[in-house]
C-alpha cells in the first residue's frame, strides 16, 4: 500500500517525510489555491524536494483538448513520475485516450460512484481516486464505494488500482488499508491522527518518567551505567 499526502504546503510535506514512509504527493486546484502562490513554482518546490516520487497535479480546463494540453506541459515541466488528475466525467474520458495513446500517466479523479471509476479505469487510468468523506457527506458509504471501485476493477481484469482520497478520520483510511487498496492520500491533519492520541503519548511518557525515576533526568540507555 503506498501513502501519499494530500497537500500543496512545502512545509506540511517537508515535515511529513521527514516523520513517515511517504510515498509522494498528490495536490488539487483548491490545495493550490490555498498556498496563494503560483502553481509551478509551488510544484517545483514540490517536486524537487520528493525527487523521483510520484507527484500529481490536476488539469483543469473545461474541454478535453485543453485538459491534454495541460498534461503535456506539467509532464515536460515536472517530469515523468508526475500523473495527471483527470475528473471522471465525459470530457475527462475523451482526454484520458488521448492521454493513453501518447503514453502520458493519468488518474481519473473527483470519483463518487463505481461507474465513474470503472470507465476511468477502462480509460487506462493508472489510479482511480475515489472521494470517500465526500461520498459519506452525500448520505452514501465512502469506504464500501471505494471496495466494491476495487472488486469492479479486479473483477474486470483492468490493471488501474485506487488512491482513495477525501479523508476525514483515521477510520475511513484504516478500513481500506486493511482491505489492501493499492493507496490512500491524506492530508496533513488526517496524518497527524493516523498513528498518535493522547493515551499513546502518556503511554510513551511513562516509561521515559519510570526509567529516569531509576537513572535520573537526562539519562538514556546511551550513558546509563
Ligand atoms: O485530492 C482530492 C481529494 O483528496 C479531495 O479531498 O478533503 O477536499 O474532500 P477533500
Amino acid at each position: 500500500m503506498n501513502l501519499f499526502i494530500d497537500n500543496a504546503d512545502i512545509s506540511a510535506i517537508r515535515h511529513i517525510y521527514e516523520y513517515y514512509p511517504v510515498d509522494g504527493v498528490s495536490t488539487n486546484p483548491t490545495l493550490l489555491s490555498r498556498t496563494g502562490r503560483a502553481p509551478f513554482a509551488v510544484l517545483r518546490e514540490i517536486r524537487d524536494f520528493i525527487g523521483a516520487d510520484e507527484l500529481f497535479v490536476q488539469a483543469v480546463s473545461p474541454d478535453a483538448a485543453g485538459m491534454v494540453r495541460e498534461a503535456r506541459r506539467i509532464v515536460r515541466e515536472l517530469g515523468e513520475e508526475t500523473l495527471i488528475k483527470i475528473p471522471a466525467v465525459p470530457e475527462g474520458y475523451k482526454a484520458m485516450k488521448e492521454l493513453e495513446r501518447e503514453g502520458i500517466r493519468f488518474i481519473g479523479t473527483a470519483v463518487y460512484t463505481v461507474m465513474q471509476g470503472f470507465i476511468a479505469a477502462k480509460c487506462g487510468a493508472e489510479y482511480v481516486a475515489p472521494y470517500v468523506n465526500r461520498i459519506d457527506s452525500m448520505g452514501f458509504d465512502g469506504v464500501q464505494v471505494a471496495l466494491d471501485l476495487q472488486d469492479a476493477i479486479d473483477n474486470n481484469g483492468l490493471d488501474s488500482g485506487l488512491i482513495a482520497a477525501s479523508f476525514r478520520n483515521t477510520q475511513q483510511v484504516m478500513e481500506l488499508i486493511r482491505c489492501g487498496v493499492k493507496s490512500v492520500t491524506v492530508s496533513p491533519e488526517v496524518f497527524a491522527g493516523l498513528t498518535g492520541g493522547a493515551m499513546i503519548d502518556a503511554a510513551v511518557e511513562k516509561f521515559s518518567a519510570d526509567f529516569a525515576s531509576l537513572t535520573g533526568k537526562g539519562v538514556t540507555m546511551e550513558n546509563c551505567d
